[in-house]
């Protein structure tokens, strides 16, 4: 037997007891004559302790930082006890010890902060992953897997697998694909997401689907994404926005409740995408926090301020407590809000002082009751500052709520350890792109309009089009988007339709979507879904926004895992299998 305990089991009240261990050498050092050893499994630390006449002084002074060994010996009560680790009360005290395997000294240390950068760590990331806040990741990642399983189960969904070699999905990144050697010239898609599959399973009857499953998407890397990642991903026959709602609040409370003993109260707020963009500037706001947005040209447009005058839009955001801001401090958010990700023009402020003046970079052009009236509309109170930015309206709020959430972490308002969920409803169905002339589907193109504007949908005017709804929602949680999904268009024609007001053609339309067309002639049943992406959710449970330590492997913000050097060329003989020729050259250095 390797080992009779964990490094992260034994306590005070297995004093006496005589344990085998085997793990990896974290830190060694010697300590009047005597070696200290931390061991380390994914379970814990426990101290090993060698006297210096021991017979086997020699072998412990020699182990090397990462050796694996097995030990054996009798658990005793630790002289200077460290309260901070849960073994901290009992040391081993050795009669044995065995060296399993030695290991080169490790690049970095691997210790809960480790002093290695990011890509060395990436490099050798099976080290990297040894660290105690990566397991803690992962274990939550496996829980947090386990009660979507359990839950969705007791709920009568069944996991059911869909292919990774198909062709393009409707989610609007690019696709990866994979060249087929049996059919000379002809490419697999890797899936965007299983949309199509799961929409044919409600075809065939499984009513209730679910799958935790890998997605990929070509598409430039963030915080939150990945090329390839993972979704719970769901669908339901004979439903309403309302049943799929419930069912997955009902999902997200009990894992909230079960991973992290967290009460999320029922009936998660509901806003409309008009509200967020309104209020917040986003179609993911965080209401963790409020310094919402409010617009005020009303107020201050006609007053002789040009920039103002010339502007579609004038909104403003009041910031609690930061009348006192300096010159160098405004100077320096208003640089902020003018870099290319904010692309501001300037920024007007307002500053309702403690003595109750009120002072502004537009006092020229405003009367102290003008501005006063504007801090009003912010709600704004003494010792407040408002801050203003103006330009086309949704730019505008966008840029507001990018300053709004700079501000919020600023001030600390942005707490990771509390949870604001909400769904976002009634989004439109339809988004025109000034660019190519057209419209595109703003989820994507198997969403169905809300039954209300289903006349507006098949009318020929681009501003009736406009104003469709669509029956679809999105689960966010402090900012981030952890989910999306709609209630389907089940009938082939107005599939058909959606196609034509998307400009695809019908020849287009039938290659790539023909088999859901058809498919929806045999009895579709209306149905509904949703997808979660697992690694945000992951993420954000563990009060982090970046998804890469939720996965085991992840690839770097060049869409490379160094660590595998993957991608990387193939050799001639499977090009010329595969009918493949490249003509791509390196740059030149
Ligand atoms: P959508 O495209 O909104 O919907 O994706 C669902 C959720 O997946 C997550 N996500 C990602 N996570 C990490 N890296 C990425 N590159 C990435 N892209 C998306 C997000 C997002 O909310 N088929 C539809 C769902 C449906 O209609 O049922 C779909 O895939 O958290």
């Amino acid at each position: 037997m390797y080992r009779t305990h964990t490094c992260g089991q034994l306590r005070l009240s297995d004093a006496g007891t005589k344990v085998t261990l085997a793990g990896w050498v974290q830190k060694s050092r010697k300590l009047g004559g005597m070696t200290f050893i931390d061991l380390r499994d994914r379970y814990g630390i426990t101290q090993l302790v060698v006297e210096a006449d021991s017979p086997i002084a020699e072998a412990a002074a020699s182990l090397g930082r990462e050796y694996v060994i097995q030990v054996e010996g009798e658990v005793i009560e630790r002289a200077s006890k460290n309260a901070k680790m849960p073994t901290g009360e009992v040391e081993i005290k050795l009669s044995g010890l065995k060296v399993l395997n030695k290991a080169a000294t490790p690049p970095f240390t691997i210790e809960e902060e480790s002093d290695g950068g990011e890509d060395i760590r990436a490099k050798y990331r099976y080290l990297d992953l040894r660290r105690p806040p990566l397991q803690k990741a992962l274990a939550l990642r496996h829980r947090l897997a386990q009660e979507v399983r359990t839950f969705l189960d007791n709920e009568g969904f069944m996991e059911i697998e869909t292919p990774y070699l198909i062709k393009s999905t409707p989610e609007g990144a690019r696709d990866f694909v994979v060249p087929s050697r049996m059919n000379p010239g002809t490419f697999y898609a890797l899936p965007q997401s299983p949309q199509t599959f799961k929409q044919l399973l409600m075809v065939s009857g499984y009513d209730r689907y679910f799958q935790i499953v890998r997605c990929f998407r070509d598409e430039d890397l963030r915080a939150d994404r990945q090329p390839e990642f993972t979704q719970i991903d769901c669908e339901m026959s004979f439903v309403e926005q309302e049943d799929v709602l419930n069912t997955f609040e009902g999902m997200m409370r009990s894992m909230f409740k079960k991973a992290l003993g967290v009460e999320i109260a029922p009936g998660i707020p509901r806003m409309s995408w008009y509200d967020a963009m309104d209020k917040y500037g986003s179609d993911k706001p965080d209401i963790r926090f409020g310094m919402t947005i409010n617009e005020i040209s009303d107020l201050v447009k006609g007053c002789g301020f040009s920039v103002f005058d010339a502007s579609e839009y004038v909104g403003a955001i009041a910031v609690d407590g930061c009348a006192e801001y300096t010159r160098k401090q405004l100077d320096e958010l208003t640089e902020w809000v003018k870099r290319p990700q904010v692309g501001a023009k300037g920024l007007v402020y307002i500053k309702l002082n403690a003595d109750g003046s009120v002072k502004s970079s537009v006092d020229k052009f405003y009367s102290p009751e003008q501005l006063k009236a504007v801090a009003d509309k912010c709600g704004a109170k003494t010792g407040d500052l408002v801050l203003v930015l103006c330009g086309p309206k949704r730019k505008t709020q966008g840029q507001l709520g990018v300053l709004r959430l700079e501000l919020g972490q600023r001030l600390g308002l942005r707490n990771p350890q509390e949870f604001a969920p909400l769904w976002i409803v009634d989004f439109p169905l339809l988004e025109w792109s000034e660019e190519d002339s057209r419209f595109y589907a703003m989820h994507h193109p198997f969403t169905a309009p809300k039954p209300e504007h289903e006349a507006l949908f098949y009318s020929d005017k681009k501003e009736d089009l406009e104003k469709v709804c669509a029956n679809a929602y999105d689960f966010v949680l402090n900012g981030s988007e952890l989910g999306g999904g709609s209630i389907r268009i089940h009938n082939a024609d107005m599939q058909s339709r959606m196609f034509d007001v998307l400009g695809i053609s019908k020849e287009d339309a039938e290659a790539k979507f023909g088999f859901i067309i058809n498919a929806f002639k045999f009895g579709a049943p209306p149905h509904g879904g949703i997808a979660f992406g697992f690694d945000r959710v992951c993420a954000l449970f563990g009060g982090q926004e970046t998804i890469r330590d939720y996965i085991a492997f992840p690839k770097n913000n060049q869409g490379r895992d160094v660590m595998i050097d993957s991608p990387s060329k193939i050799d001639d003989t499977q090009m010329e299998e595969l009918f493949l020729s490249s003509t791509y050259t390196e740059p030149c250095a």
